[in-house]
């Protein structure tokens, strides 16, 4: 546990600001078809001892390098083999220094390295078998929430170079998180330890493209070599909001689609405190599966749906197409949150 003894306080970002920079967004969206508002947010905390320190926040306005590559939106492909597969994984957790803004790195605990760790997928009836193997300096554990097992027994602690098979037998469809359990479960959230795993619904109706959007906070750290202060994480005070785990990454690295090709996304609130509102900008959904049950499907009735709702630790996924060619930017509706960096752009052509 990193909690530091020192109380450490933030102002509250002035609410015009907060005002101005939604208000500017959503001007942007409309007039201009961009989605990130050029600002840089800087959280000021006040120390024990009374003096202020600058937190570094996120420069929203920065771009990546060129060399710059996003992380890969697309779902794994849907298992081809009959029910019953065995699926042996091997996750590694890794304590490093990974890039989430352009220009930033810091230190995360992650799963393969990865932030978000792997996205893995299978089928009803099938098992998973998967090794986690400690190659970090405290313990760390596994959770999958598409597995029934007794915690207690299965979702052990595994020391600093040990490892641990969590082996479970996929009953529910959905796609479900995964994270590290460790105490402070908090803790090991904020700092990177997350990931999502596809268990399909039967008769899932193929689509031309089919993408994944992990959501979670960013919490930044004064010393990027260092755990993030965990009065920050009690205190919700994240500095950036991001799917697949970097700042408007498919802003900048836009997702290619053919107009009226059909589109689904999968979308898991993987927090750990926030909440997410996936939307579409310019779209209607046509389908809305939200834990395991589908809210709307197409039908007579011209039923549309316009936001995922997502709390944290919960997921699903919505279907569409796109009519026109055009810029169609995707956020997260809880605006503060897109402008933090929860913002994507298809181009339909
Ligand atoms: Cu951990
Ligand atoms: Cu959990």
């Amino acid at each position: 546990m990193q909690a530091s003894d020192e109380s450490k306080r933030s102002s509250a970002w002035p609410t015009a600001m907060a005002t101005f920079v939604i208000l500017a967004l959503v001007v942007s969206l409309v007039s201009l078809g961009a989605v990130i508002h050029k600002t840089k947010a800087t959280t000021v905390v006040a120390s024990a001892t009374g003096a202020t320190v600058a937190a570094p926040g996120f420069d929203f306005g920065a771009d990546p390098p060129d060399a710059f590559q996003a992380r890969d939106p697309q779902a794994p492909a849907p298992s081809t083999q009959t029910a019953g597969t065995l699926h042996k994984v091997t996750l590694d957790m890794v304590e490093k220094q990974i890039e989430i803004a352009p220009g930033v790195s810091q230190l995360m605990w992650t799963f393969n390295g990865q932030v978000p760790g792997p996205i893995l997928r299978g089928k009803l009836g099938d098992t998973f078998e998967i090794t986690v193997v400690n190659k970090g300096s405290i313990p760390h554990s596994i959770d999958l929430h598409a597995s029934k097992v007794a915690p207690n027994v299965t979702m052990r602690l595994v020391n600093p170079g040990k490892s641990w098979v969590y082996k479970f037998t996929a009953t529910r469809s959905g796609i479900f998180m995964y994270h590290c359990g460790a105490p402070p479960v908090l803790e090991h959230i904020g700092m990177g330890m997350y990931g999502a795993i596809i268990i399909d619904p039967p008769n899932l109706a193929p689509v031309d493209h089919e993408y994944v959007m992990v959501q979670s906070e960013l919490y930044r750290e004064s010393d990027p070599s260092q755990p993030v202060d965990y009065n920050k994480l009690l205190a919700e005070q994240w500095d950036g909001i991001v799917f697949n785990g970097y700042v408007g990454q498919y802003t900048a690295r836009p997702i290619h689609v053919g107009v009226n090709q059909k589109i689904r996304v999968w979308v898991m609130n993987d927090g750990p405190s926030d909440l997410s509102s996936f939307h579409v900008i310019g779209t209607i959904f046509d389908t809305v599966y939200k834990e395991g049950a589908y809210l709307l499907q197409p039908s007579a009735a011209q039923g549309g749906g316009q936001a995922l709702d997502l709390a944290p630790a919960q997921g699903g996924f919505v279907e569409f197409t796109l009519s026109v060619p055009g810029k169609y930017p995707f956020v997260t509706h809880k605006f503060a949150d897109a402008a933090k960096g929860a913002n994507g752009l298809f181009i339909a052509s």
